[in-house]
C-alpha cells in the first residue's frame, strides 16, 4: 500500500544512461553534498555517462572512495573537500576548479543541511538557524557567485537546485530553520533566470518530497511514509540535466502551491490547534 501511494505521489522516473551521456558527456558537473545520499546516487550515475564529475562535501574519505568507484568503472572524478559555511574554503574550492578546470559547465547545489525543531527547544539554538542559512543559502550562493563569470564568458551552462516542496507550500511549525534557507536560496535563483537565460545560462528548481536518507532518517515517522530511494532522487535530477526545464516538481505541487494563500490561515489555525491540545 506504501509503495502503491509512493508511486501515485512521485511516480518512478527513468533516466535512460544513454540519453543522459548525450547530455553530460565530456561536461564538468559539480555535485555539493556528494558524500552521501542523493548527491552521491547522483554522482554514481555521471561518472557512468561520461562526465567529468566534480564532488564536493566535507567528508573526504567518502567522497575518495566514490572517486576511486567512479574511476574504477571507467569514469573521471575529482575530490575537494568544502565546507559550505566556511567562506576562506569556498573560495579556495573554486579557485582550484577554475585553475583545474576552467569552469563548470553544470552546478547542481545539493548540499543541504535539515533541521526539525520545535521553536520553544530552538530559543538557545540560533546557530540553528545560521548553520541552516550557511549550508542551504549564504554557501550555495558565494560558490555560485564565484563560478559565475566563466559561465557567463562562455554563454551556456545549467545550474541545478535541489529544492523541497516545502518551499511551494504553507509554512509548517518546526521546520523554520531548514525551509526558510532553502526558500531563500529558491528565491535568488528565481531572481537570476531573467539575467542569466540572456547568456544561455539554465536554471532549474527540483522540488523533492519525502526521500529516504540519512536526511530524513531522524524523523521517525517518515520510516513508514511513502517516498523515493536516493537513487530514485538521482533520476530526477538527472531529467533535469537531460531536459533543462525551469523547475521539476511532483505533479500534485502545482495545485497545492496555487491553493497557498487560501490554505495558509486554516492550515495555521490546525496548527494551532495540535500543538495548544
Ligand atoms: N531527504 C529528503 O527527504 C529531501 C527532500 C527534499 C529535498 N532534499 C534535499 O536534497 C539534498 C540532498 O539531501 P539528502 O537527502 O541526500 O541528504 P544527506 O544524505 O544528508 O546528504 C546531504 C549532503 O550534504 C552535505 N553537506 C551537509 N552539510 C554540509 C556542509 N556544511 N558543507 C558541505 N556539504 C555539506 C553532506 O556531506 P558532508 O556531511 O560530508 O559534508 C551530504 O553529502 C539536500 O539539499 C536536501 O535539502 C532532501
Amino acid at each position: 500500500m506504501k509503495n502503491l501511494i509512493g508511486r501515485w505521489l512521485a511516480p518512478p522516473q527513468q533516466a535512460e544512461p544513454e540519453v543522459l551521456a548525450q547530455a553530460v558527456s565530456g561536461k564538468v558537473v559539480l555535485v555539493t553534498g556528494a558524500s552521501f545520499g542523493i548527491g552521491e546516487a547522483l554522482a554514481r550515475r555521471l561518472g557512468a555517462a561520461g562526465a567529468r564529475v566534480l564532488l564536493a562535501a566535507r567528508s573526504l574519505e567518502e567522497l575518495q572512495s566514490l572517486a576511486a568507484l567512479i574511476r574504477q568503472r571507467g569514469g573521471e572524478a575529482h575530490c575537494f573537500q568544502l565546507d559550505l559555511r566556511e567562506a576562506e574554503q569556498i573560495d579556495r574550492v573554486a579557485s582550484s576548479i577554475l585553475e583545474q578546470f576552467g569552469g563548470v559547465d553544470i552546478l547542481v547545489h545539493n548540499a543541504g543541511k535539515s533541521i526539525r525543531r520545535s521553536l520553544l527547544k530552538a530559543l538557545d539554538r540560533p546557530h540553528d538557524f545560521e548553520r541552516c542559512a550557511h549550508v542551504n543559502y549564504l554557501g550555495p550562493v558565494r560558490l555560485q557567485l564565484a563560478l559565475l563569470p566563466k559561465m557567463i564568458e562562455r554563454r551556456g551552462g545549467q545550474i541545478v537546485n535541489v529544492s523541497s516542496v516545502g518551499v511551494r507550500m504553507p509554512a509548517v511549525a518546526h521546520w523554520a530553520a531548514y525551509l526558510a534557507s532553502k526558500s531563500a536560496f529558491d528565491h535568488w535563483l528565481g531572481a537570476a533566470v531573467p539575467e542569466l537565460r540572456p547568456y544561455g545560462i539554465a536554471c532549474t528548481s527540483v522540488y523533492l518530497g519525502l526521500v529516504h536518507t540519512r536526511m530524513s532518517a531522524p524523523t521517525k515517522e517518515y520510516a513508514s511514509m511513502p517516498g523515493l530511494s536516493a537513487d530514485q532522487a538521482a533520476c530526477v535530477l538527472c531529467r533535469a540535466l537531460i531536459r533543462r526545464p525551469r523547475s521539476l516538481q511532483p505533479w500534485w505541487l502545482g495545485p497545492v502551491h496555487l491553493l497557498s494563500p487560501m490554505l495558509e490561515r486554516p492550515l495555521e489555525w490546525l496548527q494551532w490547534l495540535w500543538f495548544s491540545r
